[in-house]
């Protein structure tokens, strides 16, 4: 019997820490309690949030509607040839999955070690770090369509992924309850060093042929030095998407700030660092009422202890003219505002 509760605390269910409250919280530790639960049609008409670790989230207000916390577990791999097939329920714990594959020497997801966060997330911004994207080692996911009460495959062209970005941000959002999500690993490692900070920690460790545990480790290493931990300081990850640009306007960007920090993107595109342009507006480590942008990444927004959703809503709004001002760049939101 599904137990739907009132007015519950969302403070422990958000990596911010904000003290907001939804009007019912229900969670869901089997695919069939979904069916069970959209039988009672008052669900279908009220606003609904579905939610996994909270830790791409901000609390601006109250959620005045049924909030579905997704617990569905279990992990089975199969393993044909040198290659590996994962299922994961969607509330399981990425990072425990990651360290799954690790300790069996599952190549694929080493790079994406120690993101916060549920496996039924992982694809709708497409969770990236450290050179590899959730798109790489995805196969398919299944997914509970709200209104139709069906069951549907997505495999990975139907998902659109991109740079944190997947259709279940755009046309399907909100409509669907990933419940499962399959992966396709391998017993030969590729190992991915493109990103600088690995290689040099690498070197600072005298490891010359890294194997997945290693660049497990280091990636770990390399994550809990730049990012605040959000069990002692409420955060989100990074608040705003690197914007990509058109070469022209990264031409004139550049003229004026030669030191800006890029990346090529493609297609006549240009990555920038988001941290970079906020620092440079002299945000980095700024404390504002109770929220501030963290010492060591401007990118991430965090609560010191009792501040709302609006007021870390404001500062972002702050930070996003200020860029605009001296840049004339846009930054986006990463994070999902509830609103
Ligand atoms: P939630 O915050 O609960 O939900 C996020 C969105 O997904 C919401 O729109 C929600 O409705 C929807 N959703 C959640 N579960 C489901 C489901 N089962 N079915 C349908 N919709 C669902 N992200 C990166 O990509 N790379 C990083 O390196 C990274 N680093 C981070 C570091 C820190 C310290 C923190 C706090 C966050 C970081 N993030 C990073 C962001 C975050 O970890 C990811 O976005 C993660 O995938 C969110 O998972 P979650 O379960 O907490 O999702
Ligand atoms: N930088 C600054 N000042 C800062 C922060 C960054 O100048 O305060 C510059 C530095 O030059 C640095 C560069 O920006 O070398 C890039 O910084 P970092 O390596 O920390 O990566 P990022 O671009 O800020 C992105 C993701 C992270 C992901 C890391 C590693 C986005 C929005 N963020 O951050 O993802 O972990 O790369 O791959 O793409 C998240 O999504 O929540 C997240 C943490």
């Amino acid at each position: 019997m599904l137990q739907i509760l009132e007015n519950f605390s969302l403070k422990n269910f958000n990596t911010f820490g904000i003290d907001a409250s939804a009007r019912y919280f229900v969670e869901i530790n089997h695919e069939d309690e979904l069916v069970e639960l959209f039988m009672d049609p008052q669900w279908l008409q009220m606003p609904r949030l579905i939610l996994g670790g909270g830790s791409n989230m901000l609390f601006v207000k109250d959620f005045d509607g049924l909030v579905i916390r997704i617990n569905i577990r279990g992990i089975e791999h199969r393993i044909n040839h040198q290659e590996v097939f994962i299922e994961a329920g969607a509330g399981e714990v990425w990072n425990d999955l990651v360290n799954f594959c690790v300790a069996r020497d599952y190549a694929g997801i080493e790079n994406l070690s120690l993101i916060p966060g549920s496996v039924g997330a992982s694809p709708i911004q497409n969770i990236g770090a450290y050179g590899v994207e959730l798109k790489d080692v995805f196969r398919s996911c299944r997914a509970f369509e709200i209104a139709t009460g069906e069951f549907k495959t997505f495999s990975k062209e139907d998902c659109q992924f991109g740079y944190r970005d997947s259709i279940f941000k755009n046309e399907l959002k909100e409509k669907l309850i990933i419940v499962s999500v399959k992966f396709q690993l391998s017993l030969i490692p590729n190992i991915n060093l493109k990103y600088g900070a690995i290689e040099q920690e690498l070197a600072n460790r005298n490891i010359s042929s890294p194997t997945i545990k290693e660049v497990s480790q280091v990636v770990s290493h390399i994550r809990v030095s730049k990012l605040p931990d959000p069990s002692t300081i409420g955060n989100a990850g990074s608040f705003f998407k690197n914007p990509v640009i058109a070469d022209e306007q990264f031409h004139e960007v550049q003229s004026k700030f030669p030191e800006v920090v890029h990346y090529p993107a493609g297609d006549g595109l240009v990555k920038l660092a988001a941290g970079w342009l906020i620092e440079q507006c002299g945000w980095k480590g700024k404390v504002v009422g109770h929220t501030g942008t963290w010492k060591n990444q401007a990118l991430v927004l965090v609560n010191h202890g009792g501040a709302t959703g609006e007021e870390v809503y404001s500062l972002s709004s702050q930070i996003i003219d200020s860029v605009y001002t001296k840049f004339g760049i846009v930054l986006d939101r990463e994070v999902n505002i509830i609103s």
